[in-house]
C-alpha cells in the first residue's frame, strides 16, 4: 500500500500550473506512465469513449494560442500538451464503437452482448435520457473523459510532474483549429478538455478549499 501522507502530499503538490519551465521536458517513460493512468481509468459501461491527442507540434500549438485564453503561458511553455477528445459517434447502444468494445475488446458471448445491449439501451433511453439530442450523449462521453483527466493529473503529481487542466477556450473556435489541422473528424469526435504537463517555473500559491463540513453531509 502507498503511504496516505505521501498521497495527500501529491494532492497538495498538484495545482493549476500557470507557467512551466520551457527548458524541462518530461522523460518519455514518465509521460507514458501518465498516459497509462488515463488508459486504465474507469468509464461508464467500460466503453472508454476517449482519445488522448498529444500536441507537440509547435506550429499547431501556435495556432491554438490565439483561441486558448486559458493557456496563454501554458501552451508555449509546457512539456506535453494533450487534447482529450470524447466520442460523438458510435456510442449509441447500437453504435459501432459500442459493438467493437463488446465484440473485439471484451470478447463477450452473444448472450452477454444481448443482455448488455438491453441494459445499455434502457440506460441511454430512459435512465439517463442520453438520446434526446446529440449534445446529451457527447456531454456524457465528456464526463468519462474528465475521469481520465483527473487520474492523469493526480498520477503526474505523484511523480513530481505539474499540470494544468484547460477549458479556457471557445469550443467552436478551438475545435475548428484542431479539425483544420486534421486532428479529428468532427462527426466522430469533439473536444472534451485539454491539459498541459511540465514542470513549474514559479512556486505554487497557497491551496484554497472549502472546509470539509461545508461539502460533506453525513446521514446516520
Ligand atoms: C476542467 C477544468 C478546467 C480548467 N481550465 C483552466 C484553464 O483554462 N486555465 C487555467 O489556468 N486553469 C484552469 N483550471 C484550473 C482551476 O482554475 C483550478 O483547478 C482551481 O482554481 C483550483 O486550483 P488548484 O487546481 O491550483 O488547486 C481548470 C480546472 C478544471 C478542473
Amino acid at each position: 500500500m502507498i503511504d496516505k501522507q505521501a498521497i495527500l502530499d501529491a494532492f497538495h503538490f498538484r495545482h493549476a500550473c500557470k507557467e512551466f519551465d520551457p527548458n524541462r521536458k518530461i522523460p518519455v517513460e514518465d509521460f507514458e506512465f501518465i498516459l497509462e493512468t488515463g488508459r486504465l481509468s474507469p468509464s461508464s459501461f467500460g466503453y472508454e469513449p476517449w482519445r488522448f491527442v498529444v500536441i507537440q507540434d509547435p506550429a499547431l500549438r501556435e495556432k491554438l494560442l490565439p483561441v486558448t485564453w486559458g493557456a496563454k503561458k501554458q501552451l508555449p511553455t509546457c512539456s506535453h500538451y494533450v487534447a482529450i477528445l470524447a466520442r460523438k459517434g458510435g456510442m449509441r447502444y447500437d453504435g459501432a464503437h459500442v459493438q467493437h468494445m463488446m465484440h473485439d475488446i471484451y470478447k463477450f458471448s452473444p448472450e452477454r452482448v444481448a443482455g448488455r445491449s438491453a441494459v445499455y439501451q434502457k440506460f441511454q433511453e430512459s435512465d439517463f435520457k442520453l438520446l434526446e439530442n446529440e449534445r446529451a450523449l457527447f456531454d456524457w462521453n465528456c464526463k468519462q473523459a474528465y475521469i481520465a483527466l483527473g487520474n492523469m493529473m493526480t498520477a503526474a503529481a505523484m511523480i513530481g510532474v505539474d499540470s494544468c487542466p484547460v477549458e479556457g477556450y471557445d469550443q467552436d473556435e478551438e475545435e475548428a483549429v484542431l479539425v483544420e489541422a486534421g486532428v479529428f473528424d468532427p462527426k466522430e469526435w469533439g473536444l472534451a478538455v485539454m491539459v498541459a504537463f511540465g514542470y513549474r517555473i514559479h512556486p505554487q500559491s497557497t491551496k484554497v478549499r472549502q472546509p470539509m463540513a461545508d461539502i460533506v453531509k453525513w446521514l446516520e
